[in-house]
């Protein structure tokens, strides 16, 4: 079974992740884990930290000589910013380090810190929000990057995109090959493969920028080459489109997500949204009219790309603090501001590709196995075989 941990404060030393369940002789690059580090960092819109911190992975077992060996991969990302916070978040509590701490007592809306404290019985947020942050994701975008070297052994890849600033939206249907080409900029603005549409997705961000305000939006993770069969419609908690939809909401500002045309479909009459199925006889396949259903039906993958949307809320924290309590008075109070992006949608998208493929990878496993990954590449040889003579 394949899964993964992740640790770290926000101000902290280090990141460090695991990953256990890797097959040995999956080839695994630091350069490609540092790419999509890279990645996860672009776009217009990211504050301050991202101009701070080019993130780095340690790869500290699991991984010799290019290949994984079937134990834990560990992987550490430092804080570059952690020198100037020693003081403020020593791991030992030493004489004076009351004095230096940065504490947050007046929650910021739309954050963990309150509901946080609340919890944990901690009358300063900085407890709290130092993990909520979404400085965690450079994790597990380094955990997907492995995901992403198993899937890509089998031609599976995964992409992302971005369809929509605040109320700017991408209405027309974006072929693969768009989506490639995008994910080989070298320069991110706001990950739209139109270039018209992000010019207006652009302007959305300059207007938050001008009034002090954030924007959210919408990504689109697109799955390529996935085979029929992954998960299945047996239980409620093997069907993959739940486990790919807890993957995706389970990320910082996501609150929405959608799976194919969800949307599409609900507002239409059934007739008009189905993905209709046909047959090539010389190819012997079968083949779908549409795939309006995003690549699942029944919790199971049907062959067709797998298509999941993630909606971002804009970001809470704003220049203009809103409305709080402090926490030790009990007064009304600003909120505390800590430095804060914009807009992250082209990096949410990022953080998106590597959830949806730790849940693919997690599937493919569990319906390939394999200690090795030439005994996978066996056991799916056989499958595809199967697929053939049906
Ligand atoms: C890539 C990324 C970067 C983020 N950066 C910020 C930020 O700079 N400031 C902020 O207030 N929220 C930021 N967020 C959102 C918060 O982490 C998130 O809203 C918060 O942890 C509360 O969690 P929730 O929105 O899921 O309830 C970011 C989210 C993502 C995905």
């Amino acid at each position: 079974m394949l899964r993964f941990e992740t640790a770290g404060e926000s101000h902290g030393e280090c990141l460090v992740a695991t990953l256990t369940g890797l097959p040995a002789g999956v080839p695994v690059s630091l350069d490609s884990i540092n790419h999509e580090l890279w990645r996860r960092q672009q776009g217009y819109g990211r504050g301050g930290r991202m101009k701070i911190e080019t993130d780095t992975a340690e790869l500290v077992a699991g991984v010799r000589h290019s290949r994984t060996i079937g134990s834990p991969v560990a992987i550490i990302i430092r804080n570059k910013d952690w020198q100037n916070w020693t003081q403020a978040l020593p791991v030992e509590d030493t004489e004076g380090s009351e004095d230096s701490k940065k504490p947050v007592t007046r929650p910021r809306p739309g954050h963990a810190d309150l509901a946080g404290c609340l919890k944990y019985n901690f009358h300063d947020a900085r407890y709290i929000l130092e993990r909520a942050s979404a400085r965690e994701t450079a994790a597990r975008v380094a955990v997907g990057a492995l995901a992403k070297a198993l899937l890509n052994e089998f031609k599976i890849h995964v992409l992302s995109h971005v369809i929509g600033v605040g109320s700017v939206r991408l209405e027309r249907p974006v072929p693969w090959d768009e989506i490639v080409a995008l994910s080989r900029k070298q320069e991110v603005l706001l990950g739209c493969v139109d270039p018209e549409v992000e010019q207006q997705m652009k302007a959305v961000v300059d207007e938050a920028y001008r009034t002090g305000d954030t924007v959210g939006g919408i990504f689109e993770v697109v799955a390529r080459n996935v085979p029929p069969g992954l998960g299945s419609h047996i239980a409620w908690d093997t069907r993959l489109d739940g486990r790919l939809a807890q993957a995706i909401v389970s990320m910082q500002a996501v609150k929405g997500v959608e799976i194919g045309r969800a949307e599409e479909g609900a507002m239409s009459f059934g007739s008009k949204v189905q993905d209709t199925i046909h047959y090539q006889r010389e190819e012997r396949r079968f083949t779908r009219g549409a795939n309006r259903a995003g690549g699942l039906e029944g919790g199971i993958t049907n062959g067709q790309d797998v298509i999941v949307r993630g909606f971002l809320k804009p970001i809470s924290t704003l220049r203009r603090p809103l409305e709080s309590v402090d926490l030790e008075t009990r007064e009304a109070s600003l909120a505390a501001y800590e430095r804060s992006d914009v807009a992250v949608i082209p990096a949410a998208g990022v953080i998106g590709e590597a959830m949806a493929a730790i849940v693919l990878a997690e599937a493919f496993l569990e319906k390939f196995g394999g200690d090795s990954l030439a005994e996978t590449q066996r056991n799916f040889a056989g499958y595809v075989e199967q697929l053939k003579n049906f």
